[in-house]
């Protein structure tokens, strides 16, 4: 189905042909005067200076040529030449059961593709922090909203898992726990299975670590050696690095469970080690990459830059690989394995000049093809509120655990205020189950809602309210919807055979014209990777839905047919908050 706007711009092109003007001319937008009209054209201010015509006397024509259009109940030429619409109740209606009656509400599927979502990109032995938040559930969503457009798409998580924070860790253990076998090179047996260490460990271990490299340089040389070592292939080493890798995803996978977020693919920067040296060779043997200061890059500058464009580094001067030779690594992998004709990259938009060179070199070097086509989503910093990046009392970087709880509890004293309020008595564990879900939806919508390069402020008490433009509100309108459906069920309407009818008040014509934008916004959801707008969408469908709420008695309204049609409505409503709620990564409670 085309879009609400596309469908009556079609009418007003027509008659703007008829009138014997252009017909480019008829695109019809959203009013911007609401108080006047609910939609609008200007195409006669813009065809006046073509037709050496006063700009209301073709808006005239053009309305003359209206007169009658089922769509409008009311077209207008007014000074100094729009054309000021109307769309009529059985036209509203008419699209709105159409949409109903189509499996996707009204949005066209393109040709199914194969896609692959590069998020996450947690890196092993360091605990998650806030950094990860919007990577997981940004890169969740989009995943979702690609494959709701029928395509095939695998979530690839791109752990870090190869680099000098493995060697610190490796080193590290072998000063406080010389004993272990991985350290015996002597040693020929079975390592042992279980880790001799817990996650705790490695939190504590890796800063640890961490901060004494930057202090020694001896200490630092020792973990590079460990890395290198690793990376060749010392035996207790691998099996030690197996054992972190286990700890680690275990502790990952606890996370992201509870963020709703999963990845089909739990690749990392070590998968595709062993596809580098060939990767390299054909690179020189291209004539790609040569010799700078004894390292070895790609010139990925283009003429028409304007701004610096450093050539792509492959292989450090010590002969290390980096971490954009890993990406590229990757790509050529993803391209052997999946075929795909898009990949689209989550990070911090601090690493879009990266991805830049990256991307270019990729294509440069023919490891990928113009079939695919790259893309990197680049976002903005979780801020507190006093506008900086956020951090703990003591000034740390918070451990996204300790996010998701501080919402969780934030949460469940608003739940248990809500349900004490409605006199409603409920146990410890349901009310911690509502928290658990709402909170998700609170966290992932106050993120979603923003555009993704721009920076937010994480703030608990505006995510974890019931009003305004936050998740719990959306879920508020979803469980109130789904709850006055029980109802009548309840009370033997037969939802199923309920019509959509032309609406009979303001309210309710509002509400079908909310509806009615799904198509076009999933599709700029879908084309812009932009879960904002679902969010935007469902706000303004939940504002809609309420006031409808607010205005009319939909369980007591006394003539049948109408109050079928309002529970049809309000089912379509509900389905439609479903799709897009699933789409943004929340679940809908059945009570809060
Ligand atoms: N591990 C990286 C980091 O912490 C993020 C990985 C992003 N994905 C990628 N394909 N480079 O910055």
């Amino acid at each position: 189905m085309k879009n609400l706007l596309e469908e009556i711009s079609q009418y007003v092109r027509k008659a703007f042909e008829e009138a014997g003007y252009d017909a480019s001319l008829g695109k019809v937008g959203v009013s911007n005067r609401p108080d006047l009209c609910e939609f609008q054209c200007n195409g006669a201010m813009a065809g006046a200076k073509q037709y050496h015509k006063a700009p209301l006397m073709i808006a005239q024509d053009v309305a003359a040529k209206l007169e009658g259009a089922s769509c409008f109940s009311r077209v207008e030429a007014v000074a100094p030449g729009f054309l000021n619409l109307d769309i009529s109740n059985d036209f509203i209606c008419d699209y709105v059961v159409r949409m109903s009656e189509d499996e996707h509400f009204g949005v066209e599927m393109p040709k199914p593709a194969t896609m692959i979502v590069d998020y996450g990109g947690p890196n092993v032995a360091k605990p998650l922090h806030v950094g990860h938040l919007r990577s997981a559930v940004i890169g969740e969503s989009i995943k979702r909203i690609l494959r709701y457009m029928g395509n095939t798409v695998y979530g690839d998580i791109h752990m870090g898992d190869w680099g000098l924070q493995m060697g610190l860790v490796i080193y590290e253990m072998s000063l406080r726990m010389p004993e272990l076998p991985y350290f015996d090179d002597s040693f020929t047996g079975e390592y042992p299975a279980e880790a001799a260490f817990t996650v705790t460990d490695l939190e504590e271990i890796y800063p640890a670590a961490s901060a004494k490299s930057k202090e020694d340089p001896d200490y630092k040389a020792h973990a590079m050696e460990a890395t290198l070592k690793l990376q060749e292939g010392h035996r207790g080493y691998r099996a030690l690095w197996k054992c972190i890798m286990d700890v680690s995803i275990a502790d990952m996978k606890r996370n992201y469970d509870r963020l709703d977020v999963d990845f089909d693919l739990w690749n990392g920067e070590s998968t595709v080690q062993d596809l580098i040296p060939g990767m390299v060779k054909d690179m020189k043997d291209g004539g790609y990459a040569y010799e700078s200061d004894g390292a070895l890059v790609v010139d990925v500058k283009e003429e028409t830059d304007t701004k610096e464009m450093p050539p792509c580094i492959i292989i450090k001067s010590d002969g290390a690989s980096l971490y954009n030779t890993t990406d590229l690594a990757t790509i050529k992998d993803r391209v052997a394995k999946y075929s795909p004709t898009k990949m689209v990259y989550l990070t911090d938009k601090r690493q879009d000049l990266y991805f830049e060179q990256v991307f270019r070199c990729a294509r440069k070097t023919d490891l990928i093809g113009d079939e695919c086509e790259l893309i990197h989503v680049g976002f903005g910093t979780v801020n507190g509120k006093d506008g900086s990046p956020y951090k703990t009392r003591s000034g740390g970087v918070p451990k996204l655990s300790d996010l998701i709880d501080e919402i969780e509890d934030g949460m469940l004293v608003k739940i248990k205020e809500n349900t004490k309020a409605k006199g409603e008595d409920i146990s410890d564990d349901e009310a911690y189950d509502r928290a658990r879900k709402v909170g998700l939806a609170a966290i992932k919508y106050g993120d979603l809602s923003n555009q993704a390069t721009k920076d937010y402020i994480f703030d608990v008490d505006r995510f974890t309210s019931f009003e305004g433009d936050t998740g719990p509100y959306i879920l508020y309108t979803c469980v109130r919807i789904n709850s006055i459906l029980r109802k009548a069920a309840a009370e033997g309407v037969d939802l199923g055979a309920c019509r959509i009818q032309a609406p009979v008040n303001e309210s309710h014509k509002a509400l079908m014209k909310a509806i009615s934008g799904f198509n076009a916004e999933i599709m700029s959801a879908y084309n812009e990777y932009a879960p904002h707008r679902i969010c935007g969408y469902i706000y303004s469908l939940s504002n809609a839905f309420n006031s409808f709420y607010h205005e009319n008695h939909i369980l007591t309204e006394e003539d049948a047919q109408t109050r079928e049609s309002f529970l049809a409505l309000l089912a379509l409503t509900g389905k439609i908050l479903k799709v897009c709620t699933d789409l943004l990564g929340f679940e809908i409670p059945e009570r809060m």
